[in-house]
């Protein structure tokens, strides 16, 4: 090599390196290192990627900046990742400009094998169709179809795996891995069937034909027929003064909100139900739904959101009636990396029977006491 082209190569690494530290010291988000950007950071953490992206969202106040491909032009560009876990943020993103943040073709890709172009996947015109046709379907007449339908007799340990839903946490978890590749990498794995996408390819075979036997009995008619005909994005500004560049993505941590100190107080990662409950402690208030967003919020909020309330509720209701229930001793309770949150081990719970002698005593006193007074008779034993 002659003296020139070194100094050409010299002079083109130190003019990236300078750069390099210019962007890095801009985006306060993780470490971002050459050429790759944060993208080393989150597959070293991608064990506990909620957990990391949590604590980076705290160190920075609820939202930070950061690239997936360190190059010029592209970092603050296409390669540029917003993340926010701040409730303002939120509703600007999933209220009021709606129509400027769609899932876009990065996220479309990823889960093209599992969803299609279903409801979870689209964007724009088609998603708008689904979600009126869907929306049909969850009424309160259907909601209470399907919990008339629903037998607590399905929690029995007796009761045989369900194919269809072991197939469809296999297909999720596998495809969060694609979230955490390059777009490059998983697509040469996909070809090549290895790891998780080989999973994931036998997965989708038996959810189709799971959901095909159903569609044919049920003669369902095919609703995906029109295409999206999304408007081009554009540059927008975040509540909490982030400047979104047209074709960046944005990813907000539905995870972070629920454990940040300065959405929901020092106490935050306790569990403390009665935080649910009203000052007289007599109702239970829901906070606004861009600061509980477990059920998304806005134009595309969960449209199963009160089934999955009614079906928890009676769980609830059945179990706890006659049972107390205790998590096994030392029983290790961590998180499957997923698309959706569950435990890796399951929750080993110890079920004890619930003694419901005192409490019909003291429901047996209280009628009692009740009547009496409707008669007009003063009751002299205490009722505690
Ligand atoms: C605890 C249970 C549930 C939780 C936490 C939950 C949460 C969510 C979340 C976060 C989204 C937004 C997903 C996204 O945009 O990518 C969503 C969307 C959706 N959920 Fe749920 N969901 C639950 C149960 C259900 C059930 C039982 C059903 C149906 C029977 C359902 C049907 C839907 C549909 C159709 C959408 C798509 C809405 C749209 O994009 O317009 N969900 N849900």
């Amino acid at each position: 090599m002659d003296i020139s082209t070194a100094l050409m190569i010299l002079t083109a690494v130190v003019t990236y390196l300078i750069w390099l530290s210019f962007i890095s010291r801009s985006m306060k988000g993780p470490r971002v290192w050459p050429l790759l950007g944060s993208l080393p950071g989150l597959i070293w953490h991608s064990s506990r990627m909620h957990d990391w992206i949590a604590d980076n969202l705290r160190k920075c106040g609820g939202t930070y900046q950061t690239c997936v491909v360190a190059i010029p032009l592209v970092a603050r560009k296409q390669s540029l990742v917003t993340v926010t876990c701040d409730p303002k943020n939120l509703e600007h993103i999933l209220k009021a400009r709606f129509d400027n943040y769609p899932k876009g073709p990065n996220w479309q890709s990823v889960f093209h094998d599992l969803l299609g172009d279903g409801i979870f996947n689209s964007d724009g015109e088609t998603w708008l169709f689904q979600r009126k046709t869907a929306a049909l379907e969850f009424t309160t007449r259907t909601l209470r179809q399907a919990m008339a339908r629903w037998d607590p007799q399905t929690l029995s340990l007796e009761f045989p795996e369900n194919g269809f839903a072991v197939s469809f946490d296999t297909a999720t978890e596998a495809t969060l891995q694609r979230f955490i590749l390059p777009e490059i990498v998983w697509k040469l794995r996909k070809s090549l069937r290895l790891g998780m996408e080989m999973s994931l390819t036998q997965s989708l075979e038996h959810i189709d034909a799971y959901l095909s036997d159903i569609i044919n009995t049920r003669k369902l008619e095919l609703v995906n027929q029109q295409k999206g005909g999304n408007e081009n994005p554009h540059d927008d500004l975040l509540s909490s003064g982030a400047f979104v560049p047209a074709g960046s993505s944005i990813t907000y941590s539905i995870y972070a909100i629920g454990r940040m100190e300065f959405i929901w107080g020092d106490d935050c990662l306790e569990f403390k139900p009665e935080r649910w409950l009203s000052l007289d402690g007599k109702k239970i208030e829901v906070p606004d739904s861009y600061r509980f967003v477990a059920f998304n919020a806005g134009p595309r909020i969960c449209l199963g959101k009160d089934l999955a309330y009614l079906q928890m509720k009676s769980i609830a209701a059945a179990l706890l009636l006659r049972h107390r229930i205790s998590v096994v001793p030392g029983h290790r309770v961590e998180q499957k990396m997923s698309l959706t949150l569950f435990m890796k081990y399951g929750l080993m719970v110890n079920v004890h029977p619930r003694d419901l002698g005192p409490i019909l005593e003291r429901v047996r006193k209280n009628a009692l006491t009740n009547s009496n007074h409707a008669c007009g008779i003063e009751s002299t034993t205490p009722v505690s």
